[in-house]
């Protein structure tokens, strides 16, 4: 099997629904390998799946993050185009560093008691509807409205937006995969983000009337004394962008790490009153059924990688949920092992763009899985599992559970 076949297999509706055998099938072929041009790519000409060479290029802040062409036109890529995640240096380096200094070890700490009152509040919705015996979706009582939850107070969002404001992240998530490109899309992301525009100059003009304890509250007065080197128009995209980064993929931590734990009886088991286990489960999970599925960089000049010609300015995609499967770096790569130590999976990417959430949504994990299990021990899965549809962003967006009694302690 060629390698355009792998990833004509990787984008039908079962690849996205089950890309693992896709990926095994990419790493038969090698490490890295040039692609025909398709219409889902743009300027994509190679497509990498082996570990080394995918963390090399990640690393390397030579190759860059590039704009689609056309992007001042359009009202969801100007928004990107002017956010950490989408630019390079200088720019990014300067972004990057107004947001780093907000997440400080005082504001981490702070989230703690946060996340647990979340997450136990949660666990208290899930016994009510599972109290009669029935079933309960595990992603609308807790996966998604955890994360959402404790970002949301982490930003400063207004709790009675976030259905709302959900809406808007769904259409730019859809537009943002890779058969995302379409004008229907387009044009919905593009109103998504207007909308979202809107909504956070009034939230930014209020906090500047009312201030909290908030990171809007925190940006918009160092914005305004001078302090930041940001204009509004930034904060807005940078706000926007943090929150979409934050806490879909966080849904998905949960969400599709459930069936995986749930496969492992003497985990679920040990993990109440093992903080580290929880540690390791969260990261294990991330590798085996990481939330982002691919990234991209363009090549700073004509060059080789892997022995693979790359043209100046061609992207290559880089599979990091096949990367976190490479047999040359996991031995047994499909098993789940939160002992396994080695190398650190790529689910949060790595270099100058690496995750700015990703103590965060560690913190999530590591304290929502013991006390999830501790309430519920006989929690089981009812039905099969459905996942979004985007390779981009993928995950269990419905996952029904019983809850199987719980501990009365
Ligand atoms: C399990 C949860 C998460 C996963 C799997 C994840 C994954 C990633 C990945 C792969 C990147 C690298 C993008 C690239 O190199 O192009 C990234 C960047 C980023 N993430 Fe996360 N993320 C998660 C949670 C969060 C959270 C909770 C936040 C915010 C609190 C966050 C904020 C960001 C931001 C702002 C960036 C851009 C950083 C930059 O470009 O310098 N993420 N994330």
């Amino acid at each position: 099997m060629d390698v355009d076949e792998i990833l004509t297999g990787l984008y039908r509706e079962s690849g996205r629904q089950n890309p693992y055998p896709w990926y095994a099938a990419l790493h038969r072929h090698g490490p890295v390998s040039a692609i025909a041009p398709r219409p889902e790519h743009r300027a994509i000409g190679v497509v990498a799946g082996g570990y080394d060479l995918v963390s090399q290029v990640l690393r390397d802040p030579a190759w860059s993050k590039q704009a689609p062409p056309g992007w001042q036109e359009q009202e969801i890529l100007r928004t990107l185009q002017s956010s950490m995640m989408f630019v390079n240096p200088p720019d990014h380096t300067r972004m990057r560093a107004v947001f780093a200094k907000t997440f400080t070890p005082r504001r981490l700490g702070a989230l703690e008691p946060v996340i647990v009152r979340v997450v136990d509040a949660q666990l208290e919705r899930m016994a009510e509807a599972g109290a009669d015996g029935g079933e309960v979706d595990f992603v609308a009582d807790f996966a998604y409205p955890v994360p959402a939850l404790v970002m949301a107070g982490f930003i400063g969002l207004p709790e009675a937006d976030l259905s709302w404001y959900r809406q808007r992240v769904d259409r730019i998530d859809e537009f943002l995969d890779v058969a995302g490109k379409t004008p229907q899309r387009l044009a919905r992301a593009n109103q998504a983000a207007g909308e979202l525009r809107a909504w956070y100059r009034e939230l930014i003009a209020h906090r500047r009337r009312h201030p909290g304890e908030d990171l809007v509250s925190g940006l918009v007065e160092a914005l305004d004394s001078g302090d930041v080197e940001l204009t509004e128009d930034e904060l807005v995209s940078n706000l926007i962008v943090l929150f979409n980064a934050s806490f879909v993929t966080t849904v998905y931590l949960f969400s599709n790490g459930l069936p995986v734990l749930l496969a492992h009886p003497d985990v679920v088991a040990a993990l109440p009153a093992d903080e580290e286990l929880a540690g390791g489960c969260v990261d294990e999970v991330l590798r085996l059924e990481s939330p982002v599925h691919f990234l991209a960089r363009a090549a700073p000049e004509d060059t080789t990688l892997g022995g693979v010609p790359v043209r100046r300015d061609e992207n290559v995609l880089l599979m990091i949920a096949a990367a976190n499967r490479d047999p040359a770096r996991f031995s047994d790569p499909d098993r789940f092992d939160p002992h396994r130590g080695g190398p650190p999976s790529l689910a949060f990417g790595v270099g100058p763009h690496f995750c700015l959430g990703a103590a965060v949504s560690r913190m999530e994990g590591r304290l929502a899985l013991p006390r999830l299990f501790a309430r519920f021990p006989r929690l089981a899965v009812t039905r099969t599992p459905t996942y979004s549809g985007s390779l981009f962003l993928r995950g269990i967006d419905k996952l029904f559970v019983s809850t199987g009694g719980q501990e009365t302690a």
